[in-house]
């Protein structure tokens, strides 16, 4: 499909004209032309439903392809945006085979077959995908089927349940779920701001202060480990043999994007003027760090171009999440507005690469295509041209204002398939502890061996 945008576009190219962007996003209708000819672009990158092939992923894990599970369940969360912004539902059946496929025995997110690489976090996205179809009010699956809320309830009720939780670091969330990972002894800021992000959203939607409750637990305790500074800085995590205070300061979007999502929510929940300054505040800092220029940038890797494929993601997810709180706190529009406007016309700059001649890239402030191309460069340009719809588009529903989604306070709760034991280690116990360490490390060496986990 060739849309009339970048007809235009060619036809001015051909005329010897000045054309430094592919696509148009003057009108409502240029935007969903130039939305639906990025997603056409993005799921070429998608093989899920061919096959012989994983529904669900996109080509990985490492080293049998680029993406980590999780990305999956990010883009399952940007289509379902798509969909909600433009109306096109070419994707719906795909994206939702995608999302029931991968659920895992315990319709928690939790699919074996990821074991060897499962973060919080990395359910944590499979969830705020789940989430948002509950809030978007996407079709209900089939009632045999998990639904929307429940399978966001089941990753919440898995990440509050006692297992996952221990004293080090005076609290939060590890990094990755199974002890054997690398990275168990990792407490960071996207694992538990994905968990602060779904407990303030399931808050609004069901109307239950259980979730806000940890909502507002998981925040202190972010604050207090100072993984989030008094400027709003947020920085990535610790390790819990330093007691998190070896403070790995790199800072990166999505830690902000879903912060500040949650925390939207969260005032939009409680109506409480602490959490509107907190939003504001952490919104403020947001803005800039990660928009000079007006122009989504990640700040961490994106100069020398070190970012890794994850990395290359993250600008979509701030860009979509930054539109939802325009809709859910909305005295921060004129403040968020502009700014989305100005970095999407930075992004589709980017969008003439490669044959096709509209292949994004992902430096952005270089309004040109820079080389780089991938599912999330391209869901990037996505993600920031269907958001800029945001402004007729329909509010996250709850349960009281037309939410579908049923839910289960009990999903997911069988507990982990992990056996993890979590007794605090005393001093005595630590010799011992350590010496079983390795002799499990090493059996799972053979199982694991393959993987390697990058911070
Ligand atoms: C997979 O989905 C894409 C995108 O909708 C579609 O173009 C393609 O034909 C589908 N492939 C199969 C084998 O169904
Ligand atoms: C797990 O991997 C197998 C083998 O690749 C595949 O057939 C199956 O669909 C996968 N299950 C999930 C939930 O992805
Ligand atoms: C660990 O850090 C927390 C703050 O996160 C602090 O309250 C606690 O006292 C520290 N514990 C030790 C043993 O230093
Ligand atoms: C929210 O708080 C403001 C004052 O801060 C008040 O004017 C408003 O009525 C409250 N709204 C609700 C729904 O409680
Ligand atoms: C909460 O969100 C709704 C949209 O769903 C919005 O109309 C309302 O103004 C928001 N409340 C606050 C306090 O901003
Ligand atoms: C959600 O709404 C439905 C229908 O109005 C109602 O039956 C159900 O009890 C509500 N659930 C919660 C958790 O409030
Ligand atoms: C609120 O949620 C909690 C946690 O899932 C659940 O145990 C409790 O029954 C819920 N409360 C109500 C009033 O539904």
């Amino acid at each position: 499909m060739v849309s009339s945008a970048l007809r235009a576009a060619v036809a001015v190219l051909a005329a010897g004209g000045v054309a430094n962007a592919a696509y148009s996003i003057a009108t409502t209708d240029d935007i969903k032309e130039t939305a639906a000819t990025i997603a056409w672009d993005l799921m070429q990158y998608y093989h899920g439903n061919e096959s012989g092939q994983t529904p669900g992923i996109l080509p990985g894990p490492p080293p049998a392809g680029d993406y980590y599970w999780w990305e999956g369940g990010a883009m399952w969360g940007t289509l379902i945006d798509y969909w909600h912004f433009t109306g096109d539902d070419s994707y719906n059946k795909l994206i939702t085979d995608a999302m029931l496929w991968q659920v895992g025995p315990f319709e928690n997110y939790m699919p074996p077959n990821v074991t060897a690489s499962l973060g919080n976090d990395d359910q944590g996205f499979w969830g705020m995908s789940a989430m948002l179809a509950a809030e978007n009010g996407f079709p209900d699956p089939p009632e045999d089927k998990p639904q929307w809320l429940a399978l966001a309830q089941a990753v919440f009720n898995t990440q509050a349940a006692p297992d996952r939780h221990d004293d080090t670091c005076n609290g939060g969330l590890r990094w990755q779920i199974p002890w054997v990972n690398n990275g168990y002894n990792y407490k960071n800021s996207i694992a538990n701001g994905c968990f602060f992000n779904i407990g303030a959203r399931l808050a609004r939607y069901t109307g239950n202060t259980t979730y806000s409750d940890w909502a507002e637990k998981t925040w202190d305790w972010m604050v207090n480990v100072k993984l989030m500074d008094d400027k709003y800085n947020i920085y990535d995590g610790g390790h819990v043999e330093h007691n998190c205070t070896d403070i790995n300061r790199a800072q990166f979007s999505y830690n902000n994007g879903v912060f500040l999502l949650g925390a939207a929510y969260m005032y939009n929940f409680t109506n409480e003027t602490r959490w509107l300054q907190r939003t504001e505040d952490l919104l403020d800092a947001t803005l800039k760090i990660f928009f000079p220029g007006n122009v989504a940038y990640e700040v961490a890797c994106e100069e020398h171009m070190s970012c890794t494929t994850d990395m290359l993601s993250f600008k979509g997810y701030m860009h979509r999440w930054l539109a939802t709180v325009t809709q859910i706190v909305p005295v921060l529009s004129p403040k968020i507005l502009p700014v989305l406007q100005k970095s999407t016309e930075a992004a589709i700059a980017t969008c003439i690469g490669e044959a096709n001649q509209r292949t994004c890239g992902f430096k952005w402030n270089t309004r040109t295509y820079d080389g780089s191309r991938g599912a999330g460069q391209q869901m990037n340009v996505l993600a920031a041209v269907s958001s800029l719809l945001i402004g007729q588009a329909k509010s996250p529903v709850t349960n009281g204002t037309g939410g579908t989604s049923k839910g289960d306070y009990n999903a997911g709760g069988q507990g982990d398939q992990f056996g993890v034991v979590h007794a605090p280690v005393t001093t005595g116990d630590k010799a011992g502890a350590s010496i079983l360490t390795i002799l499990i490390l090493a059996g799972a060496a053979g199982t694991f061996g393959w993987m390697s986990i990058d911070l």
